[in-house]
């Protein structure tokens, strides 16, 4: 670790004023370029931007997989990420389905460390409620015209301190003439497009009135699939822990945890299609699981004429206490989910 890659002191930023999206310019980020088979050893860049060629197969084909993790001043003084291993296992699946280059764990890791080591004073203080995300993403590079994998990738680590991204509990509206993935696309792959469908149907959702949109599945519009932003879960009358099986569906590092702290917990845990129509009465509590929106509690989804309203707290509540407990070590991280910066 070079002198220039440890960063102290303090960034003089408002931290309890922080949102998820605060436009903040940090040090710097670390940037990988995979060439002729390998990957190269890492390069910090001080400037917000990136020169790719003009043909990079990003910008025409949209080969383009990202992560998202979160890194936490702990109450012991260290800093900690937040189960990094998983986003490994779920980049590395996602870059085979996209004809992209895997890396090693140890690869991986070092980048993340790599880059938060440089950018540490923007890791938020313990108790400040907010935390730094990282935001690992990697792209096809290479010059291509004619459609396939690229020559070239490159992978890049860049940070942002971040608060809430939602707030507090909102209400969603299940989308009925737009789809999220196809059956056998790539809905479990955390890549761009299935971000960019969102971008329509959300920005109309929320000019209703509804920041979070609800997705079923394309087939059927039956069966709950995933929210604009995350995973979803509903905490049921009779005291399960139910989330949707489908392989449209984002494999969500924050959901797996959450089962575990379910099962901690004493909750049972079912992973298995949910039929909307036939199941909403039963949901007690709606949350949105994922990395940007920890557990965001869902007061109500629309569907048609119709609005289903929820419980806002208790089982999730509990849980988001539970988990940003483990993450800033208030209690013991049973599970080993935690690792040192
Ligand atoms: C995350 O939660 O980390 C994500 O990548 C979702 C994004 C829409 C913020």
């Amino acid at each position: 670790m070079s002198k220039k890659e440890q960063t102290v002191g303090g960034a003089a930023l408002d931290w309890g004023k922080l949102v998820f999206g605060t436009r903040v310019d940090t040090h710097c980020y670390i940037k990988h370029v995979w060439k002729d088979g390998a990957w190269d050893e890492g390069e910090m860049v001080e400037e917000p931007y990136v020169k790719m060629h003009v043909l990079a197969n990003v910008f025409h084909y949209g080969q383009a997989i990202f992560e998202g993790q979160k890194v936490f001043h702990c109450k012991d003084g260290k800093v900690r990420i937040f189960n990094d291993k998983m986003n490994h296992i779920r980049m590395s699946r996602g870059a085979e389905r996209m004809g992209m280059p895997t890396m090693s764990l140890e690869m991986f890791q070092s980048a993340l460390t790599r880059v938060t080591l440089a950018n540490l004073d923007f890791v938020p203080p313990y108790g400040s409620g907010a935390s730094l995300y990282l935001r690992p993403f990697m792209v096809g590079s290479g010059p291509q015209l004619g459609l396939g994998a690229s020559s070239e990738f490159t992978f890049i680590v860049v940070v942002a301190p971040v608060g809430p991204y939602y707030g507090s509990a909102v209400p969603a509206i299940v989308v009925e003439d737009y789809d999220r993935a196809a059956p056998n696309g790539v809905g479990q792959v955390k890549c761009a497009g299935n971000y960019a469908a969102d971008i329509v149907p959300a920005a109309r959702a929320k000019k209703q009135g509804f920041p979070v949109c609800l997705y079923l599945d394309a087939k059927e519009h039956r069966y709950v699939e995933e929210f604009s932003t995350s995973n979803f879960v509903a905490i049921t009358k009779s005291g399960v822990y139910l989330t949707p099986d489908s392989v449209s569906v984002l494999d969500s590092v924050t959901n797996a945890s959450l089962e575990k702290l379910a099962v901690d917990m004493g909750l049972k845990v079912e992973r298995r299609k949910i039929d909307f129509d036939a199941e909403v009465d039963s949901f007690k509590e709606v949350g949105a699981v994922g990395t940007g929106v920890v557990i965001t509690v869902i007061e109500s989804i629309t569907r048609d004429s119709k609005v289903y309203k929820f419980e806002q707290s208790e089982v999730l509540q509990n849980m988001y206490n539970k988990l940003r407990a483990i993450q800033t070590g208030d209690e013991a991280d049973v599970h080993g989910w935690m690792r040192d910066i």
